[in-house]
């Protein structure tokens, strides 16, 4: 399985950025130990990480055909970007949204998520580990399907 890793702006600064709430871990650290999980597995794992809206997009559009499954935090996007929503309609490539944070127990508009009732499913609030847990459950979903 082919399997694309989408993070979006400020994540490229986790480890740094409000540690309380993101946790310790680099975004290197998290992505190292994917693909660690990922090459166990056979799984092809290849991530991107920007802070534009519209690289994000560009990699949504150009995984038709090249993926299977998205992993994504959408990062502020996901309270956003209808735009990210029609990228990922539009290639309707199976995708989990994670967010290391629990959204819901933080400020009123981080509930609202563009892309979370076309997902198959969410996980937040499982920091780091998160990450992990999607892998496990992309690899469930796409054994399931074929
Ligand atoms: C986040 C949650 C978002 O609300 C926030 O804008 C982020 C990170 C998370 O992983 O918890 O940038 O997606």
């Amino acid at each position: 399985y082919r399997i694309l890793l989408l993070n979006g702006p400020n994540l490229n600064m986790l480890g740094v950025r409000e540690p309380q709430v993101y946790g310790a871990a680099s975004l290197n650290d998290i992505v190292n130990e994917l693909e660690n999980q990922a090459a166990t597995i056979n799984v092809s794992l290849q991530h991107f990480q920007s802070n534009a809206e519209h690289e994000l997009i560009a990699a949504v559009q150009q995984s038709l055909g090249q993926q299977d499954f998205i992993i994504i935090n959408p990062g502020a996007f996901t309270h956003t970007s209808i735009a990210l929503r029609d990228a990922l309609l539009a290639v309707a490539i199976p995708f989990i949204e994670i967010h290391l944070s629990n959204v819901h127990a933080r400020e009123a508009f981080r509930r609202h998520s563009f892309l979370a009732d076309i997902a198959r499913g969410v996980i937040c609030g499982l920091g780091a580990k998160g990450y992990h847990y999607a892998l496990d459950a992309a690899v469930s979903a796409l054994q399931t399907t074929k």
